[in-house]
């Protein structure tokens, strides 16, 4: 059997990684700035987590949601201090896709309703649900195609007063747009989404699946909009790595047994790693860090030559160039050996390193990136 050929690869083998770096097969060492997807948060195999992991494995690694498990009952307890929403619920799944499936179910359980709010550029998953709100017809089928999706733009506040209506169960928006090239809400926006919301009985879900965890520079991007959401979904910066996802719900929201399930959803490993996660957060004020080498790193890359605009918050960021990024990304991991992003706009070089890094590795990456940026502009 072969592998069902649907990712373009980088011919490079990883094997090993520490903190903000990552070391492939013939033993080069690369700065990664793009943390596999903003996945990495606390930093490639942080001894804490490696050590928390390790003890769980040699105990149980897994049984069924029908058993008790404090595994769930801390995580939950700790993610509610740490992001500021200890009056919420949790329910625990194993992706970004699967979180935003169960919230859209949650919203129409709760209303009865059958309209999805969505925004252009948006990327929220590839299964049922998640992949219809999703903004990209080239890995949507015909089982996608129907008059349950009303598309708005971020930002548009016109547009609110008629997308916004009492047919429609939910809204999902991004807290800060990832594959869509880095497009923030504004505070306005936030907040008079938030109000039509109340007003039409409409759920709101932030997906801050990429922009949660800290990345923003706040624990989720959506709190810049001063607004509390009903439903919040969470995966990525997570598990730093170990497939965890899950569903912030808002204390409106009554369950009953069976409503939701999962087979793996919130299994003691993952529990664990979700835990080590937070407390090295915590511990580590990596939620500020963001915040300071966000500050730094927009400096630097608006003097950029060729950079039209910078955008995000922290450690999500997009520079939007006045070409295209293709070769600047792959010269940055072939010769000057650091992992960068791309984005749905082909001018947008998306980074979202890992939340520890500091003052060596922002200066490594920009001077890195100067260079490749003039061998560029020399060559035009
Ligand atoms: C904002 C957002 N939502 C949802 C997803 C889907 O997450 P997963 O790939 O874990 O299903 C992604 C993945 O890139 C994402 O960026």
């Amino acid at each position: 059997m072969k592998k069902f050929d649907v990712y373009p690869i980088f011919d490079i083998e990883p094997i090993r990684g520490e903190g903000s770096w990552i070391w492939d097969a013939n033993g080069q060492k690369y700065l990664d700035f793009y943390g596999g997807h903003a996945v990495i948060s606390i930093g490639h195999s942080h001894p804490y987590f490696v050590e928390k992991i390790s003890k769980q494995l040699e105990q149980l690694a897994f049984y069924s949601n029908s058993i008790v498990n404090p595994l769930q009952d801390k995580l939950a307890e700790k993610l509610g201090k740490v992001s500021g929403y200890e009056d919420y619920n949790l329910f625990l799944v194993n992706s970004g896709a699967e979180a935003n499936e169960n919230a859209i179910k949650l919203a129409a359980f709760q209303n009865q309703r059958d309209k999805v709010v969505v925004f252009n550029k948006g990327f929220h998953g590839r299964t049922s649900m998640a992949v219809q709100a999703t903004d990209n017809p080239k890995i949507q089928t015909s089982l996608d195609q129907n008059d349950r999706i009303i598309r708005g733009e971020i930002n548009d506040l016109g547009a609110l007063d008629y997308i916004i209506n009492d047919s429609v169960s939910c809204v999902i928006i991004e807290g800060i747009q990832g594959v869509g090239g880095i497009h923030e809400p504004t505070l306005e926006f936030w907040q008079k989404l938030r109000g039509k919301c109340y007003d039409y009985g409409v759920v709101l879900i932030a997906d801050e699946i990429q922009s949660g965890y800290g990345r923003s520079g706040k624990f989720f991007a959506h709190q810049y909009g001063d607004i509390k959401p009903d439903l919040i979904t969470v995966a990525k910066g997570m598990g730093n790595g170990f497939p965890i996802g899950g569903v912030l719900i808002g204390p409106q929201f009554e369950p009953w047994f069976g409503m939701l399930g999962t087979t793996f959803g919130g299994n003691h490993l993952a529990c664990t790693a979700g835990l080590a996660v937070l407390e090295v957060i915590q511990r580590q004020n990596l939620i500020k860090n963001a915040e300071k080498w966000g500050e730094v790193l927009i400096k630097e890359l608006e003097s950029l030559p060729g950079v039209k605009e910078v955008r995000g918050k922290g450690l999500m960021l997009g520079a939007e160039f006045e070409f295209p990024i293709a070769n600047i990304r792959k010269e940055l991991v072939t010769k000057e050996f650091v992992f960068t992003g791309s984005s749905s706009n082909p001018n947008v070089l998306r980074l979202l390193p890992p939340l520890n890094i500091g003052e060596f590795e922002v200066e490594f990456m920009i001077e890195k990136l100067k260079k490749v940026i003039n061998k560029q502009v020399s060559l035009a």
